[in-house]
């Protein structure tokens, strides 16, 4: 079976976690300082709060923001859940948007639409290393007093036309080091801020309110969020091939591209590969989906629908009964051919002849 997501560890990440745990490296420590920094130095960011995962950075990002009962929070409809449960599970209320009609992300105008006085903050999603259009997202949240936290869980690799990396252009930006991700330790995540004051804060909210443990006194609310040293020695020798893993993603969503071109039966997404956006995941869209997942899955090729909208999860339709008209033919007709940084040209290979295969019978 070619599983919808490949990412593989090898010796040297093996030998460092080993090490690791020879020298007891088994809490947040020197290995976890030395992630943060190689992570500012890479996204050119001066603040870098290692967490346990996506979802814990973007929960920390939130509570370093003061979110909770009362506020609300407005969340693209297409996004991995985590986007919208970080908000939920600290009491705010989730305020759903329609993305643009050609790109999955949330357009600056139904931003400013959804506003009420009391929208505390906003996550743009760049999805699938998509991104949304901060220069206007952010103008308008000045505006309302809104704090921006960039949701850069997919778009480690995708920059703006100005150079700057994603999830570096607002209060906050978030990342995982999951195993579904380019650069990953298995779980793991990242704030990155401008802001000294907001760093501060998610240091402080990262370990129940208190900069060290051995503190007697509870600055503020906060939580166990946070990372440690051994999965940081893995990560840290994954941030080592930063370039050559993203090489790798590029070119693999070439050689979908390239492989694909002509076929009617599905479609890519517009990207902007050539703008500096960099998808991870090869993403597609075919009107007879299911059916086709089922004939790759019946060839040995596992592919993976893309998301449900979050308007259709019960803890958010209620309070989100729209339409959400542009949303809706992705959850319908997207999905995820095997990706990540490690195929072999074998399962490329074997992936492109079976959706021939597929479009001829189509
Ligand atoms: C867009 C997005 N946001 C948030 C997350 C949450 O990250 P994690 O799984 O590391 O908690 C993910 C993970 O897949 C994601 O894709």
């Amino acid at each position: 079976m070619i599983s919808w997501w490949k990412v593989e560890f090898g010796e040297i990440p093996a030998k460092a976690a080993y090490q690791a745990v020879a020298e007891r490296r088994m809490t947040m420590g020197p290995l976890t300082a030395a992630f943060e920094k190689r992570l500012g130095e890479i996204l050119d960011v001066p603040h870098v709060v290692a967490a346990a995962s996506g979802t814990a950075a973007l929960t920390l990002a939130l509570l370093a923001a003061g979110v909770g009962p009362g506020d609300e929070v407005i969340v693209p409809n297409r996004t991995w859940i985590a986007t919208a449960h970080a908000p939920r599970l600290l009491g705010a209320e989730v305020v759903l948007v329609d993305v643009e009609a050609d790109r999955p992300v949330m357009p600056a105008e139904n931003f400013a639409a959804a506003i009420t006085p009391k929208t505390k903050a906003v996550i743009p999603v760049h999805l699938n290393g998509q991104l949304a259009d901060m220069e206007r997202i952010n103008a308008i949240a000045e505006r309302h007093g809104v704090i921006v936290i960039e949701d850069a869980c997919q778009a480690l690799f995708s920059r703006f036309p100005d150079g700057k990396c994603a999830g570096t252009k607002s209060h906050a930006g978030c990342f995982s080091f999951s195993i579904g991700k380019p650069i990953s330790c298995g779980q793991g995540g990242a704030v990155v801020t401008q802001d000294a004051e907001t760093a501060k804060r998610l240091v402080l909210a990262r370990t129940h309110g208190v900069a060290d443990v051995t503190m007697a006194y509870w600055e503020t609310l906060g939580g166990n969020f946070r990372f440690w040293d051994l999965p940081a020695a893995v990560a840290l020798t994954q941030l080592d091939r930063f370039e050559e893993r993203k090489a790798a993603i590029i070119s693999l969503y070439k050689r979908y591209k390239d492989g694909l071109r002509g076929l009617r039966s599905i479609r890519p997404l517009p990207d902007g590969l050539e703008r500096g956006e960099i998808p991870i995941y090869a993403e597609y869209l075919c009107e007879r989906r299911d059916a086709l997942m089922k004939f790759l899955m019946a060839n040995g090729i596992q592919a993976r629908p893309y998301y449900p909208n979050l308007n259709t999860a019960p803890q958010f339709a209620a309070r989100n009964p729209g339409s959400y008209r542009n949303s809706d033919p992705y959850a319908e007709q997207c999905f995820v051919l095997p990706s990540g940084p490690d195929r072999s040209e074998a399962e490329i290979a074997a992936v492109l002849s079976a959706m021939r295969a597929w479009e001829s019978g189509a």
